[in-house]
Parts: structure tokens; C-alpha cells; sequence
């Protein structure tokens, strides 16, 4: 007789065959409750990011840990991996942070909202992350940048610093320039990043983050193999206040998610749209169709990512997944993932919420 019991672990269950441990599979998107991975324990990758690669989905997210504590840096960058983007599998840790002390990413630090994009000129996988410095809080503003060959990894880390030092965005004004604004103050130094993306539009990638002090999104291009950046960026939405961008591109158009400011609470969404990466961008209102509640808090989450689904899982139209996170500050690693379906409302994205969904339901994919 085989030996069958089973575990209960948050939401999922694992089960003892035979003394082989499997999780039990999932057939659907819970938002919001504890997604388990293949062993069934509860997946770490907050502020994460998604990547295709040889017909697997890889997640990238920060390793959080319990605690208040576990809101910076104490284990690295988390990956895992799945077919189906139900069901994933531990992958390991991708990127670890330092044990020396003197490293930008010494254990401890802050390290947000990692991204990976694979770039078949290099065949390397690059990893970009928003870095804050141990003891500094969120002083540094750094962009961090890591490779590897392999899309587990490991990566190994480059470098983190401003970006673009000594260099105007190409669309600044006499007055943007003036010497009291924050866009002067950090010109030679460079520009501050905070929270992050990278887009990738054909050939060339993009690096979108919260500059001058949170005020205004900047768009950077990567140099050819990604690791750097080639000097030519823009400021978009000046004053705009936001933050958690999150890009797509549909119908040749490219549209954003981002959030307010409010730190680990959640605001209002609101979506964006242009003609090209680099804007002008205008303002489609909050996305979230729903109660007031939902509207107030998008569900109590904060966009992280956009996952554009391949042709032949979207029945022949451009299907997006909508990736937030609802965070527990006060305990990290307890945060939870939100994914929903991006449904159109005419030309504008719009997110409803659903307790539980399959990539098989259907959805106003436009
Ligand atoms: C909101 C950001 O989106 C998060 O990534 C994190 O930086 C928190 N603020 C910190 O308060």
C-alpha cells in the first residue's frame, strides 16, 4: 500500500505519493490569495517581471523575507519558471546578493522591481533592477545591471549607479533646465531611478523609471547589448507623480500602467497611451471598472508588469495579463500577486476583477 497523505500549505496542498513530495497543480489565477510554486511553497517574486525564452515563462521578483525586515534585500533576486503560467517551478535564486559589504548589492540593501530581457544579438540575459544602497533608505536612486548566460542564472552583477551623467533629455526645455530644478540638480551626477521597467520594442530596449524625486518618468535607451545606457533619453508626463510603470504595446500603439505615490499603499491605477516609447504620453484615467474600493486601491495592488501573450494563446488577438502586487510591509514576504485579464473599453485597457480565471476564458481582448 503507497503512503498517501497530504499537507496543507497555505492554499495549495501537497501530497505524499509514495514519499515523493508533488504539489498539487493548478488550474487557474487566484489574485490575491498564496500561489504556490512546484513544491509547494508559497512563490517569492514580488515587483516581478515575466520573460519568454525557448517556450518557457520565466518570473524574476524580489526574494522578500518575514518582517518589516524582509522589505530589503536579505536573499536576491527569485526565479521560476512554467509552461503554462499557472504552475511554476522553483528555479532558485538568480541573482544573490553580496556577502562583502562593500558591494552596491551587499545583503541588506534594497533591490526593487527586477527585469529580464533576453538579447539575441548577445544571447545574454539582462537583468535590471532598482537599487538603494545599504543604510541610505531610498537615497541612492540607482539603476542596477546584471547578465548571464542562462536564464536561471546565476547573474552575475555589473554595475549600479545614476543614469545618464552629464547628459540633457532630448526633449528638455530652457525652463526644465534651469538650475533649480531637480533634472539641473542631478546632471552631472545623473538622473535618479527608482521604481522600474524594461520594455522592449524590436531591436531596441527601454529603460522606464521614476526620476527626479518621483516627479517624472524618464525613458532611456539601452545601448545595443543592454547592459548600458546609449545616452539618448526623455522625460515623460513632467509632474506627473508616478510610478510602477508597466508597458505594452498594442495595435502599434504602446500604452502604460503606472500608480500614484503613496508607498506600499495602494492609489488609484491609471493608464497611459502614445504613439511612440518615447511619448508624448496621454492620460486614459484609471483603468480599474468596478466598486469604489477597487477603484480607490486597483484592488489593493501596484502594477509591476505586463505579459503579452503569444498569437497562439490569444486565439488570434493580442492578449495582456495585468502582473500587480499587493504588499504586506509589515510582513514581506506575505505579499500577494494580482493578475488579471487586460480587457479594451473602445481604445482604452481596463481591468475587472475576477476571483479566478483560466487563460481559456474569455475576455474582451478588443
Ligand atoms: C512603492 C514602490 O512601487 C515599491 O516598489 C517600493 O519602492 C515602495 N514604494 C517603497 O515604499
Amino acid at each position: 500500500m503507497m503512503d498517501r497523505r497530504a499537507l496543507l500549505i497555505g492554499a495549495g496542498a501537497v501530497t505524499l505519493l509514495g514519499g515523493v513530495a508533488r504539489a498539487a497543480r493548478s488550474a487557474a489565477f487566484r489574485p490575491g490569495e498564496v500561489w504556490n510554486d512546484n513544491n509547494g511553497v508559497a512563490i517569492n517574486a514580488h515587483g516581478g517581471g515575466l520573460l519568454r525564452h525557448a517556450g518557457r515563462w520565466w518570473w524574476y521578483g524580489e526574494h522578500k523575507t518575514a518582517g518589516k525586515a524582509g522589505n530589503t534585500a536579505l536573499v536576491g533576486v527569485h526565479a521560476y519558471s512554467s509552461t503554462d503560467l499557472v504552475n511554476w517551478r522553483d528555479e532558485g535564486i538568480a541573482l544573490p546578493v553580496s556577502d562583502d559589504p562593500d558591494s552596491p548589492i551587499a545583503r541588506g540593501c534594497i533591490l526593487e522591481r527586477p527585469k529580464v530581457v533576453y538579447n539575441p544579438r548577445t544571447r545574454t540575459f539582462v537583468m535590471w533592477f532598482h537599487l538603494e544602497l545599504k543604510g541610505q533608505g531610498y537615497a541612492a536612486a540607482q539603476a542596477g545591471v546584471a547578465i548571464a548566460r542562462r536564464p536561471q542564472g546565476p547573474f552575475r552583477f555589473l554595475r549600479a549607479g545614476r543614469v545618464n551623467p552629464g547628459i540633457w533629455p532630448a526633449n528638455a526645455t530652457a525652463e526644465d533646465k534651469a538650475p533649480d530644478t531637480t533634472l539641473a540638480r542631478d546632471f552631472a551626477g545623473g538622473q535618479m531611478a527608482r521604481d522600474m521597467t524594461v520594455f522592449v520594442d524590436g531591436d531596441t530596449a527601454w529603460q522606464v523609471y521614476a526620476s527626479e524625486e518621483n516627479a517624472t518618468l524618464q525613458i532611456a535607451r539601452l545601448a545595443p547589448d543592454w547592459t548600458a545606457h546609449d545616452g539618448y533619453y526623455v522625460r515623460a508626463l513632467p509632474d506627473g507623480g508616478n510610478e510602477a510603470p508597466a508597458l505594452f504595446k498594442a495595435k502599434g500603439r504602446y500604452y502604460m500602467f503606472a500608480s500614484g505615490l503613496t508607498g506600499w499603499r495602494p492609489n488609484p491605477g491609471r493608464v497611459y497611451v502614445a504613439d511612440r516609447v518615447t511619448g508624448p504620453w496621454r492620460s486614459l484615467g484609471n483603468p480599474v471598472r468596478g466598486s469604489e474600493e477597487d477603484r480607490k486601491t486597483t484592488f489593493h495592488s501596484q502594477s509591476t508588469f505586463v505579459v503579452p501573450l503569444p498569437p497562439e494563446r490569444s486565439g488570434g488577438e493580442p492578449r495582456f495579463i495585468f502582473m500587480a502586487d499587493r504588499w504586506r510591509p509589515d510582513n514581506a514576504i506575505d505579499g500577494r500577486y494580482v493578475w488579471l485579464p487586460v480587457e479594451w473599453d473602445g481604445e482604452t485597457p481596463v481591468l475587472r476583477w475576477r476571483d479566478r480565471w483560466t487563460l481559456a476564458d474569455g475576455w474582451n481582448a478588443r
